[in-house]
Parts: C-alpha cells; sequence; structure tokens
C-alpha cells in the first residue's frame, strides 16, 4: 500500500488531507462500513490518515518474508522502554515484568483482574470511553463514578469522594484513568497526576498506558501516558 500511496500523494501535504474521501469510503473497516454511505463517520479511533511508512515499511517486510506467527521476543518492550525513557523520563523499565496483550481494553480488563478481587469497585471519570464500564462489569467489578469538572478535566475533589467511596468497600478498588482522556481529549498535567496519585517527594505515578500521549499532545512537556493505577490513593490539591 506504501507504494500505492506514494505514487498518488503529495508528501507536502497534511497527512489528514491526504486520503480522498473516495480513498477512506473504499476502506473495509467498522467506521467506514457500519453506516449508510450518505453518513460521514467523524469518530477519531480509526484515523483518516496513511499509516506510518515505518510502520507500514515493517508490516510489509513480515508479510513478505511470511513472518505472521505467534509473537515472541521482548522486541516491543525494548522499544517502549527506550521510547520511554526519551520521552517521559521513566528509566530501568524492566522488559521482564511487561505482557503482551492483544489490545488495550483486555490488558486493562486482566490488569484490573490482578489488582483487584472479584466484586471491587473501580473508579472511572464520567463522561469516559464506554467500554471502560463494559470490560470492568464483565471482569465482575464494579464501577463508581468521579464525574469531570465542567472544563472537561479531571475533579480532584469528586474524585477524592469516588476513591474514598472505593476504599469504603475494599482495600483493592482501583482508579481506572484515560490519559488523554477520551471524550474530552484533555491530557492530564504531571501536578494532575501527582495530585491523583499523591506520591511521595521525588517520585512518579504508577501507571500502566492504554493510549500514549505523544508530548506534542499534552500542556506541559512529557506527561506521561496513564492508565489504570491501583488504590489507595489520596487525591490532594
Ligand atoms: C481511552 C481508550 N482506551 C482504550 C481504547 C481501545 O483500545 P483497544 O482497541 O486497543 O482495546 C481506546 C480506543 O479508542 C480508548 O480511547
Amino acid at each position: 500500500m506504501t507504494s500505492l500511496l506514494a505514487g498518488s500523494l503529495d508528501a507536502g501535504t497534511s497527512p489528514l488531507e491526504q486520503l480522498p474521501i473516495e480513498r477512506l469510503r473504499a476502506r473495509t473497516s467498522m467506521k467506514w462500513r457500519a453506516y449508510p454511505a450518505d453518513v460521514l463517520p467523524l469518530w477519531v479511533a480509526e484515523m483518516d490518515v496513511p499509516l506510518a511508512p515505518p510502520v507500514a515499511d515493517a508490516l510489509h517486510a513480515a508479510i513478505d518474508a511470511g513472518d505472521t506467527g505467534y509473537p515472541a521476543g521482548a522486541g516491543y518492550a525494548l522499544a517502549v522502554r527506550d521510547y520511554a525513557a526519551l520521552h517521559w523520563d521513566w528509566h530501568g523499565l524492566d522488559p521482564g515484568r511487561t505482557a503482551i496483550v492483544p489490545d488495550v481494553m483486555m490488558g486493562i480488563a486482566e490488569t484490573l483482574r490482578l489488582v483487584t478481587s472479584p466484586g471491587d469497585p473501580v473508579v472511572v471519570c464520567a463522561p469516559v470511553y464506554p467500554p471502560f464500564y463494559a470490560f470492568t462489569k464483565s471482569a465482575g467489578r464494579t464501577v463508581i463514578e468521579a464525574p469531570l469538572g465542567a472544563d472537561g478535566r479531571l475533579d480532584l475533589d469528586a474524585l477524592g469522594n469516588a476513591l474514598a467511596a472505593a476504599r469504603a468497600k475494599s482495600g483493592r478498588a482501583a482508579l481506572l484513568l484515560s490519559n488523554p482522556h477520551n471524550p474530552t481529549g484533555a491530557a492530564h498535567t504531571r501536578a494532575e497526576l501527582h495530585a491523583v496519585a499523591g506520591p511521595p517527594p521525588g517520585t512518579r505515578p504508577a501507571s500502566s498506558p492504554t493510549r500514549s500521549t505523544p508530548p506534542w499532545c499534552s500542556r506541559e512537556p512529557s506527561s506521561p501516558p496513564t492508565s489504570a493505577s491501583t488504590a489507595p490513593m489520596t487525591p490532594s490539591r
């Protein structure tokens, strides 16, 4: 596909303008097949841009070599380790403590199973990506909502109340945090993450990523992605 695109696209054009609507409508993915042709789907989880050339090249190389077996090795974890050190100032991420998951939500569900017990509460900052509810419930956990503020950002008071309610129910409650927040797009600042996690001075919030937070999305440089953090947590202003 890269060569097809390369032959017809202007390298100077914004990636968002490179694919004409006919090319997008020819796609077979859910975004472009779930609705009738007179509907223009605007959801962003499937991007209307060509694949990044390094990604396309890696896929072409694997397919050309028939290299489509089960994944093995630590290549992905090592790449994450290096990216995290470079962009988020996370050092010493041990690939031996990582696991490959088929997608983000399955990883979250398995993490919730590890850090909480059946029936335990999981706090989510509402409104949030609806599968946060569905996967939490299918893992046998209950949801407690901490509404966002009117500005679409974390409301630390509401979060404090929700976490207190969660802790009253169980010593193994969890907070499932989307960063950037879906659907408001707010990228949590370091100050917000520290307030949520309440770490001792000089430490960083414990976290595992759902969606990465590229530095250019953050209000501040290097806001690391934080998705699932286990209680106890004490929001403090
Ligand atoms: C906050 C958040 N988490 C998880 C996901 C889904 O990730 P996956 O499709 O890899 O399960 C999305 C998708 O848009 C999302 O916005």
